[in-house]
C-alpha cells in the first residue's frame, strides 16, 4: 500500500485548441499517454493517488467530463485538490461533487481524507507571482504593490480553508499530517508564509505542492527539509509524468 502524488495534468480532451497554445514545451508531448503508462506500472488498486490541481482546461463540468473519466480510469483511490485552472469546481460545490462522483473520485476541500495513520489535508493556497521589476543582473528590485495587497487577501482566505481541513482531521483524532497545496507555499520574495507557519503549528511531516511549470520556475519555493518538514514540488512536467511515492 503506497501514497503517490502528482499535480497539473492539464487535461484537454474536450478543449484542445486552448491547451495547444499553452502547452508548447516538449515536456507536454503526449503527456496523458506517458502518465497513464507510469500509473499502470506503479500504482496498485489498494494505493492512493493525490492529484494536486489543474486537472482540466475545461471551464465547466460539461467540458471536463472526458478528463475526469480519464482520471477515474487510473488505478487506485484518487483524491483531487483544486488548482487555479479548475473552474469547474467552486468551493461551495465540493460536497455536491463528492456525491456525484461517490466511489470514483474524492474532492479535498474544507475536509480531509486518511491514509493509514495520516490525515491528508489541503487547499489550493496562493502565492504572489508579480509582476516583478528585475534589474540588468536579473535581481528583483520592485514589484506591483497593489497586486501584492490583493494577494494577501487570497492568502488569508486560503489559510482559513486550510485550517478547516486540519481541524476536521483533528476532530477525527488524527495527529499526523501530510499537507497539500496547489500553489507553492512561498513565493520568490519569501522564506516563510502563513502556509509554512500552519504546517509547523500542526506538525505536518510533508508539504506537497505543484503549479510551477518549466525549468525556470522549478526553484521558486521551498524544496527539501526545512524546520523538520519535507517540502516537495510535484508538478507533472517536473516529475516527467512519473507519480512520486511519498509514503509506503
Ligand atoms: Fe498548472
Ligand atoms: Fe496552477
Amino acid at each position: 500500500m503506497s501514497l503517490f502524488v502528482i499535480g497539473d495534468l492539464h487535461l484537454h480532451f474536450q478543449v484542445p485548441l486552448k491547451a495547444r497554445s499553452q502547452l508548447t514545451d516538449p515536456a507536454w508531448k503526449d503527456h496523458e499517454t506517458l502518465f497513464r503508462k507510469w500509473c499502470s506500472l506503479l500504482i496498485h488498486p489498494e494505493d492512493t493517488l493525490v492529484l494536486l490541481g489543474d486537472h482540466s482546461f475545461g471551464r465547466k463540468l460539461s467540458e471536463c467530463e472526458e478528463d475526469l473519466r480519464y482520471i477515474e480510469a487510473l488505478p487506485g483511490r484518487k483524491i483531487l485538490l483544486r488548482g487555479n485552472h479548475d473552474m469547474f469546481w467552486e468551493v461551495k460545490q465540493t460536497e455536491k461533487l463528492n456525491r456525484m462522483f461517490e466511489g470514483r473520485l474524492l474532492f479535498l476541500q474544507n475536509n480531509c481524507y486518511f491514509y493509514k495513520d495520516y490525515a491528508l489535508v489541503g487547499t489550493k493556497g496562493y502565492a504572489f507571482e508579480g509582476p516583478f521589476l528585475v534589474n540588468h543582473k536579473g535581481h528583483i528590485v520592485d514589484w506591483d504593490k497593489k497586486k501584492q495587497a490583493e494577494s494577501e487577501r487570497l492568502v488569508e482566505r486560503e489559510s482559513q480553508r486550510l485550517r478547516q481541513s486540519f481541524e476536521a482531521a483533528k476532530a477525527h483524532g488524527y495527529r499526523k499530517f501530510i499537507m497539500f497545496l496547489h500553489y507553492p507555499p512561498t513565493n520568490i520574495l519569501q522564506k516563510s508564509s502563513p502556509f509554512t507557519w500552519m504546517a509547523l503549528e500542526y506538525g505536518a511531516e510533508q508539504v506537497i505542492y505543484a503549479h510551477c511549470h518549466g525549468e525556470q520556475h522549478f526553484h521558486q519555493s521551498l524544496q527539501g527539509k526545512k524546520d523538520g518538514i519535507e517540502y516537495r514540488l510535484v508538478s507533472g512536467d517536473h516529475l516527467h509524468w512519473k507519480p512520486l511515492k511519498i509514503l509506503d
